[in-house]
């Protein structure tokens, strides 16, 4: 039955992941996967989340399924922390939300219902973008292309010919889009330069899908989902992936949302029906558990207040770990490719290391980047980053 099944390459980051568990070597680092480590290279749990742990844990209850959509207080919250407190009832209405397997999820549900609504369309992914977009979209079916973004002379965003691009895309044709925080180069757009691409998108009727894994980790709450907002704001046609993995540290519950913003409330009725038996269609409904931590969290003022002071100190955490990235490396490699642990924003940075160099890095030095040359710095501490650094220093240097 099976002896034709090849075997699997591995997936570029999660493997990579794996490899690293296994890997024995004591000092190794691990800058790979997209997850935030604190300063003493732990996984977190924030104070927030152990607090609302511990009240569900109070109360147990019985478990019956969630309707396919989901847990009717989550998708709520997910609403509210997506689109904002100014959202206008009139376009709130016009908005199905639907509690999501994570942002992977969200992506999966809206690539399957877009198929089946859209079959004519193409996707367009940036170069270049989270490895796993282009695989999602491929097998719901889809012919992904990609659009120029990240200019490798500069380490910032190609913005002309980005919207060149856009402009050539034809109409109803599917845009992914990165919130805040683009993965993997850390290159985002800044307000002038979304309404300029949010215009054209409009004009040029194309079908936006926005990824917001990193929802905090830009600037704060609100301004990383400046561009979903003006979207909604706009009346735009649009799919928003949203997820609490990075954000509420929450990555083996598989907390996301995913969003749909419609024509009417009668249409948001209609597409959300479409989207719960997609849901049906994969896993029937979505767990309980995460959706209730994050709900307990977003609804209770003592627990939001703690969770965003929380939030916000692991942003200047990262923060100051780009500039002593950099501080590290000054002199030592190019003024050009140093400047990118400033200059970019979020869990990642583009480094500028080709495949070859990041392979060194990872066998000669146990420091694991994603072979395209990214680095999540959220996994750089006081105790790894001059190993980091000597380690890169060294691969450059020959
Ligand atoms: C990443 O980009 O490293 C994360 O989003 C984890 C993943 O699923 O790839």
């Amino acid at each position: 039955m099976f002896e034709h099944v090849k075997a699997f390459p591995g997936d570029p980051i999660l493997s990579l992941n794996e490899d690293f568990q296994v890997d024995p070597r004591a000092n190794k680092v691990n800058l790979s996967i997209g997850i935030y480590f604190n300063a003493d290279g732990k996984l977190p749990v924030m104070a927030a989340v152990h607090d609302a742990e511990h009240a569900l844990a109070r109360e147990i209850r019985p478990r019956p399924y969630l309707p396919m959509a989901g847990l009717p207080d989550y998708r709520d919250a997910v609403h509210q922390l997506v689109f904002g407190n100014a959202c206008s009832v009139r376009t709130r209405q016009r908005i199905a939300t639907l509690q999501t397997l994570g942002g992977s999820g969200a992506l999966k549900v809206g690539a399957d219902f877009l198929r089946r609504t859209l079959p004519n369309a193409q996707v367009w992914i940036s170069d270049p973008s989270w490895e796993n977009h282009r695989v999602v979209f491929e097998r719901a079916g889809f012919i992904v292309n990609t659009y120029p973004y990240y200019d490798i002379a500069t380490g910032g965003l190609r913005f002309a010919a980005m919207l060149d691009a856009l402009h050539a895309i034809p109409n109803r044709h599917i845009v992914l889009l990165h919130a805040c925080c683009h993965n993997p180069t850390g290159v985002d757009l800044d307000r002038n330069q979304w309404r300029e691409v949010i215009s054209l998108i409009e004009k040029k009727e194309l079908l936006p899908f926005v990824d917001m894994a990193y929802q905090g980790f830009g600037t704060d709450l609100d301004d990383d989902a400046f561009a979903v907002r003006e979207l909604a704001a706009r009346g735009i046609s649009c799919l928003v992936a949203n997820s609490f993995s990075k954000n509420f540290a929450l990555y083996g519950e598989r907390c996301g949302g995913l969003s749909v913003v419609c024509q009417s409330d009668e249409e948001a009725m209609r597409v959300l029906g479409q989207l719960s038996g997609t849901v049906r269609s994969n896993y029937s409904n979505p767990p309980t558990y995460g959706a209730k931590v994050v709900h307990t969290v977003l609804r209770t003022p003592v627990l939001r207040t703690l969770w965003q002071t929380e939030l916000a100190s692991m942003c200047r955490r990262i923060s100051a770990m780009r500039h002593a990235m950099y501080k590290q490396l000054q002199g030592r490699i190019s003024d050009e490719i140093v400047s990118h642990y400033i200059q970019q924003r979020g869990m990642f940075t583009y480094t500028g290391l080709n495949t070859a160099q990041v392979d060194r890095l990872r066998t000669e030095h146990g420091v694991y980047l994603v072979r395209s040359g990214r680095m999540c710095v959220a996994g750089l501490n006081e105790q790894n980053i001059s190993i980091v650094a000597d380690a890169i220093a060294r691969v450059l240097s020959r």
